[in-house]
């Protein structure tokens, strides 16, 4: 018997805590600054209504309908040739989860430096220190063993219950930091950088390309994942219920990171320094932004930024953790079917491959960059156009699973026809035209 989670909560907050992550916490902020606070808000919203959850409701039916990993699932709805789509999903899995748990490491580690009160003097020169080379190796590999551990103890009692514990601790820590963040004197500046309406900023097709692709990565879509975690779900279960529950809380915990970075930042005057990184560099470079201007507010608060710091990568790693572990499982469900491997001998032997091949990102800072760009971007959303164009076009049968009324239905199947797979290609042609 394939497992399933016990539980509709215990599915909800596995599913969030995937689809919650580094992309929430820092990536979301970022660009609702840069590319017209309010404006740039409704702007996503409508890219999660109208792109991102057609497809999440797509990888919710085709995982649920066929009870299987990605490669078997698209077998199973679309033949051979289709399980071709599978194998890019698994790929991708792959490589994304080898840099981002070198990521993850880097997290973790400011979290242990907050903790015993040794936050550096000078966080970019540190950053570049311990970013690359043995201290990245060293604590990417102890986060991917820690992955491979939930991953090894089953879907209920690893992955289920990691995430019913540790989602809402996440929660409570981003609502309590953006609680503390409105009392602090220069929230109202912070506030109004991070949601000034500008229509003139946000009216620009790199602004449209590059909400629809945060609206994308961010409910994890384009990899399989969900769709994994979807086939171990119970058959009486409401997938549209989920598809909304899902894209919600991730767009909650997305706009609460912000509330929660931006009055920290001006309240200690560190405005400029992200001014200078925001939307003009890659991805990479945003992220090391996080690793730098927060921990110079962190140290420059004194006690309480002990505190605040020490939480706020706390609840970072948690999101990365509960990310990296439904990367994994992807690997391990595809694994387990094609190989007939147990789920332990699955998690060790894909973590250890993944551990392997994401030394060189942890070396390297530019390797990390590229895979980012390739897997983390291009991958993803050609594998979402494919996806959406497969459930659309050609699988009417993993249709018939998702519970919406007939009229919503019809809407649902012409977005994911036309619409979906439009955005997303032009989404596509920016990222390689990025490359
Ligand atoms: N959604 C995650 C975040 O916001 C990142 C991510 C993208 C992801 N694709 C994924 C996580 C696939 C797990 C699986 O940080």
């Amino acid at each position: 018997m394939r497992e399933t989670f016990s539980s509709s909560s215990g599915f909800a907050l596995a599913a969030i805590g995937s689809a919650v992550g580094l992309g929430n916490m820092w990536r979301f902020s970022y660009l609702t600054a840069e590319y017209g606070g309010a404006a740039f808000l409704v702007l996503y919203i409508a890219l999660t209504v109208f792109v991102g959850i057609p497809v999440l409701l797509a990888e919710l039916s085709v995982g649920r309908g066929a009870g299987k990993g990605p490669i078997d699932a698209m077998k199973h709805f679309g033949g051979k040739r289709w399980s071709l789509l599978g194998v890019l999903f698994v790929v991708t899995g792959f490589l994304i989860l080898s840099y981002y748990s070198v990521i993850a490491g880097w997290t973790a580690r400011y979290g242990w430096e907050s903790l015993v009160g040794s936050l550096p003097d000078n966080p970019a020169s540190h950053f570049e220190q311990i970013s690359q080379g043995i201290p990245a190796v060293i604590w990417h590999l102890g986060f991917m063993a820690i992955a491979v551990t939930i991953v090894a103890s089953g879907i209920r009692k690893g992955i289920e219950r990691t995430s019913l514990i540790m989602m809402p601790i996440l929660f409570i820590v981003v609502l309590g930091i953006a609680f503390y963040g409105s009392t602090l004197d220069g929230a109202a500046s912070g506030y109004r950088y991070y949601l000034d309406l500008n229509w003139k900023a946000a009216l620009r097709i790199e602004v449209f390309t590059a909400a629809a692709g945060q609206a994308f990565f961010s409910l994890s879509l384009g990899m399989g994942a969900i769709l994994t975690y979807a086939s171990y779900l119970k058959k009486e279960e409401s997938i549209t219920r989920h598809a909304l529950v899902i894209a919600v809380a991730d767009f909650g915990v997305a706009f609460l990171a912000g509330l929660m970075v931006f009055p920290l930042i001006f309240a200690l005057g560190l405005s400029t320094q992200i001014i200078g990184t925001v939307g003009t560099e890659n991805d990479v470079g945003s992220i090391g932004a996080l690793f730098i201007t927060l921990p110079e507010a962190f140290k420059t608060m004194g006690s309480s930024g002990y505190w605040i710091g020490t939480l706020f990568f706390l609840a970072l790693s948690l999101g990365a953790l509960t990310s990296a572990i439904s990367i994994l499982e992807v690997n391990v469900t595809s694994a387990m079917e094609l190989l007939s491997w147990s789920r332990k001998k699955a998690a060790l032997l894909s973590g250890v491959l993944i551990s392997l091949v994401g030394l060189a990102p942890a070396c390297r800072i530019e390797i990390l960059g590229i895979m980012d760009a390739l897997a983390g971007n291009l991958f993803l959303v050609v594998g979402g156009f494919a996806l959406s164009v497969f459930v659309g076009w050609k699988s009417i049968e993993s249709i018939r699973n998702v519970d919406l009324s007939p009229r919503l239905r019809m809407i649902w199947i012409w977005l994911i026809r036309v619409p979906v797979p439009i955005v997303l290609s032009v989404v596509a042609f920016y990222s390689v035209m990025n490359l």
